[in-house]
């Protein structure tokens, strides 16, 4: 029904534009087989056989469902919400008496409020910053921008998680192709993780996130870029991000959307803060997150970090009754 093209080669495109419309045998061939086509896989009728065939077929392979709650932890079972904090910029940076005012905000409504870290720091730098700053336990640490996943009291990685996003992801192959491209340097290895390779960026050498991803993308490689600051660049695989952690978490432990508060200042927050959860930005956050502006059930507020994170509990009420303004439920 049509004549195979590289995507990403304009000449040829545009040949094979020229074909088709000069050849008027293969104009109604491509006509006719596409009508056919279309009947055959696009149909009501076709689309509801082959949904009920998927179906049998994963009620085949299916094995019973693992226990939902690992003993130990049945914490976040009996809270129905979660704040869940960028740590740099959003509590570092903040002055002792506000970070002190949020911190002892988070442990009165320690009974029915959950309290996590999103950070793109390490599990190990995540926990060192947080006790030198004073932090409460977080319940919860989304690790390394979003590509790990960790309870604490015990302390333990959700394996699951792991499953989930372990999937086209090729870290040989990709460190080989950005290998190829200018103004991108590896960071140091401790900040290389099993699913996250990371880069410090030179906006003036290195090509934009676009070309990076056509780069990719023409070498059959498939992933999840993550630019903060004009000058760090985390690479995911495409199942990974802060957000679809949180979503991952929210199904897992039973949480509503709106019971569940994200909290950031830079790219690497933006898309946790997307999500179908209450947003909150800092007022110090970096321009990046602008468009986010018009985005329903974000807040941007005044005060800067930790007074930003209080203004922003205070904006929904979410200690208490939880309430969404009106013109943002949009
Ligand atoms: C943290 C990480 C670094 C990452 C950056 C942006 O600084 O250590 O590896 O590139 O966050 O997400
Ligand atoms: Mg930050």
């Amino acid at each position: 029904n049509g004549v195979l093209i590289d995507p990403f080669d304009a000449k040829a495109m545009g040949e094979a534009i020229d074909t088709v419309l000069a050849d008027e045998t293969a104009w109604a061939d491509y006509a006719r087989n596409g009508l056919a086509g279309v009947h055959e896989n696009y149909s009501w009728t076709s689309h509801a056989d082959r949904y009920v065939q998927s179906i049998e077929e994963l009620k085949r392979r299916s094995r019973p469902a693992p226990r939902l709650i690992p003993q130990g932890r049945p914490r976040l079972l009996t809270v129905d919400r979660m704040i869940i904090s960028d740590v740099d910029n959003t509590l570092t940076g903040s002055d002792e008496e506000s970070l002190r005012r949020l911190f002892q905000r988070i442990e009165e409504a320690r009974d029915h409020v959950a309290f996590a870290v999103a950070t793109g720091r390490t599990i190990d730098s995540a926990l060192e910053v947080l006790e030198q700053i004073g932090a409460p336990e977080p319940e919860v640490l989304i690790t390394s921008v979003g590509s790990e996943i960790y309870y604490r009291r015990p302390s333990t990685p959700d394996r699951s998680w792991e499953r989930q996003i372990d999937y086209a992801w090729e870290p040989a192959a990709i460190r080989e192709a950005m290998a190829e491209l200018p103004g991108l340097y590896p960071q140091k290895d401790i900040h290389q993780r099993r699913f996250k390779l990371s880069y410090d960026y030179d906006p003036k050498k290195a090509p934009n996130l676009w070309e990076i991803r056509r780069h990719l993308r023409q070498r059959g490689l498939r992933l999840r870029p993550i630019l903060s600051f004009q000058a760090y660049l985390d690479l995911l695989p495409i199942r990974a991000s802060s957000g679809l952690a949180i979503r991952f978490l929210m199904l897992k432990w039973g949480f509503a959307a709106d019971h569940l508060l994200a909290v950031g200042d830079s790219g690497n927050d933006e898309d946790m803060l997307r999500g179908e959860t209450l947003g909150v930005v800092v007022g110090n956050y970096s321009p990046e997150l602008e468009p986010l502006r018009k985005r329903p059930r974000i807040y941007f507020a005044e005060g800067h970090h930790a007074e930003g994170v209080l203004e922003g509990i205070e904006h929904y009420d979410f200690m208490g009754q939880i309430k969404i303004p009106e013109e943002e439920l949009a």
